[in-house]
């Protein structure tokens, strides 16, 4: 079941190379390495995956340590921590032996993120629906347009309620920013699965989370394709 309904949604994705996404974003807490470790997991049950995480806080290689040591093993990826000058030569290694490499980035916009989204297929910025947030969005928005790199955002921790909702659909509007046809709510599943070393499609493939993730990766390559 969790297999198949990750097939659909790579239904026609055919990697004629590997690709490298960056998960960006200068605001703290936006929800990268979350953003990061979940589509890493669901890719990884279908396509050969790599994680780097480059943030000095190293939140997505402790989430890959939980992993490596659970008893019930989860799908296979492979992990690098390597940064700085190494990064552009670790992503040419790592593209010959994956189909999707998934780069998590610290909350600045330094040499680093700069090099981590010269080097990607697909620049993916979660923000929260608040104004500040969007805000900080636009430098890493800036940054991937000067590196001519596409970029999608992302809105996470989306509320149910309609004030904010329509509060931040007109700052998109006004700043003219293209957000992905697809989102994720504010769901404690999240939390819950990167606690065990997993993404929401394994830990809880059928939740709204799962759901929502799958809407999420697949309106991303969407926009790689
Ligand atoms: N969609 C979501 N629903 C509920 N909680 C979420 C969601 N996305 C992220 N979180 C929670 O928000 C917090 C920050 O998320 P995360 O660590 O992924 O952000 P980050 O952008 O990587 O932060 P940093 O900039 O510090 O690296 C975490 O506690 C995470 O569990
Ligand atoms: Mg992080």
């Amino acid at each position: 079941m969790r297999i198949a309904a990750l097939c659909a949604v790579l239904g026609g994705w055919n990697f004629g190379m590997s690709i490298v996404i960056t998960v960006a974003q200068q605001k703290g807490g936006a929800g990268k390495s979350t953003l990061a470790a979940n589509l890493a997991a669901a890719l990884a049950a279908v396509r050969r995956v790599a994680v780097l995480d480059i943030d000095p806080q190293h939140s997505l290689a402790r989430w890959h340590a939980i992993r490596m040591a659970r008893t019930a093993p989860a799908a296979a990826l492979t992990f690098s921590d390597l940064a700085g000058w190494r990064l552009a030569g670790e992503l040419d290694r790592l593209r010959r032996t994956h189909d999707v490499l998934l780069i998590d980035t610290p909350p600045v916009i330094d040499a680093d993120s700069r090099r981590a989204i010269r080097g990607a297929n697909l620049v993916a910025v979660p923000v929260q629906p608040s104004p500040p947030d969007i805000w900080a969005a636009e430098g890493t928005l800036k940054l991937a347009a000067e590196e001519k790199r596409p970029a999608c955002l992302i809105l996470n921790r989306v509320p149910t309620g309609r004030r904010l909702r329509e509060t931040t659909d007109g700052e998109l509007r006004a700043r003219g920013l293209a957000v992905l046809p697809a989102e994720l709510g504010n769901r404690a599943a999240f939390s819950h699965a990167f606690a065990e070393g997993l993404g929401v499609t394994e830990a809880a493939p059928r939740s709204q989370a799962a759901v929502e993730l799958r809407a999420v990766l697949s309106a991303m390559l969407a926009q790689i394709a």
